[in-house]
């Protein structure tokens, strides 16, 4: 019985440690190194292979080694193999990080100021209290829930959208079509942590920017595919948007000359919002792999039928 790991092998090898302290039992691979296949029983991967299903005809469980699953094809994973997500707390901590910088940049003018600076120019603005500084969410998984409750403490008036009905303490929930409307038109700082489904493939269009305050701040740490790129630039053109901060784009990188690489109003960001952190994910994967043998549910196990 193995457990086999494909993803950055430099962040493999801690892994390999920590499970071997954790769970001296199971026997640890690192791919390409994938030993007798019949014995892999769970796969921990980025990109799993695409004949998966061929290679490992005993394989039990699939772990994403990120947040998402929208690199999978689900087309090539046998239906009835379980696959989780990673959901751990170094995740959740860094994106709580990243997006804390962004809307705090936002909220203080940051770029205003490095752009005084570079002019010799030294001018005040004034301090806008945290409460007129609206902050919406899209998604309320584990990462926008965590996201909103750090943005509250600074007191942002905060709100939050997802498909179904949730609840979250001071945290203003809308849920649905006519949620998004709602949600929308009272933000000034719109985050956007949805999975990547077929339902939120290109949500960040120009219909869902027209819905916005004039001059709002866009913040997506979801996935390049979110983005209607021709759309950002048009509102930041005509100021429906004042400015953008994009931490993932779609090609990963962008192609050379790019009109986001140089624009002035968007921050990009190489995809590095959060990632995985081996010592809190080998807990996460250590937990599931003890509810999976007990016959609990493990966390983040994907609804396909949801995507996520
Ligand atoms: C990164 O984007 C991840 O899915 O963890």
């Amino acid at each position: 019985m193995t457990f086999l790991y494909k993803a950055d092998p430099a962040r493999g090898a801690v892994w390999a440690e920590l499970l071997a302290q954790k769970m001296p039992e199971l026997p640890f691979r690192i791919w390409p190194d994938i030993g007798d296949p019949h014995a892999v029983r769970f796969l921990a991967a980025w990109e799993p292979p695409r004949d998966l299903a061929t290679q490992f005809p005993n394989l039990e469980i699939l772990f994403s080694t990120g947040a998402g699953t929208d690199q999978f094809d689900f087309a090539a994973i046998p239906p009835a193999l379980p696959v989780v997500r990673m959901v751990e707390s170094g995740i959740v901590q860094g994106m709580v990080e990243y997006v804390t910088l962004a809307v705090l940049a936002q909220h203080r003018d940051w770029r205003t100021y490095q752009a005084q600076q570079r002019a010799g120019t030294w001018q005040a603005h004034r301090v806008q209290p945290a409460s007129s500084r609206r902050v919406g969410v899209l998604g309320l998984g584990t990462l926008g829930r965590a996201v909103l409750e750090r943005q509250r403490s600074f007191g942002f008036p905060c709100a939050g959208w997802s498909r179904s009905p949730q609840q979250l303490y001071g945290v203003d929930c809308h849920h649905g079509p006519e949620g998004l409307q709602a949600l929308l038109a009272r933000t000034d700082i719109l985050i956007c942590l949805l999975p990547l489904t077929d339902s939120t493939r290109g949500i960040l269009c120009q219909r869902l920017f027209d819905q916005l305050p004039r001059g709002a701040t866009l913040i997506n740490v979801g996935r390049g595919g979110h983005l209607v790129q021709d759309d950002l630039l048009q509102a930041l053109g005509t100021g429906r948007l004042g400015n953008a901060v994009l931490d993932v784009c779609d090609p990963e990188p962008l192609p050379p000359g790019h009109p986001f690489w140089t624009h002035p109003q968007v921050v990009l960001t190489p995809h590095i919002a959060s990632m995985t952190q081996p010592e809190t994910a080998v807990d996460a994967v250590v937990e599931n792999l003890r509810r999976y043998r007990q016959g609990l549910p493990m966390v983040g196990l994907v609804d396909r039928t949801l995507g996520y």
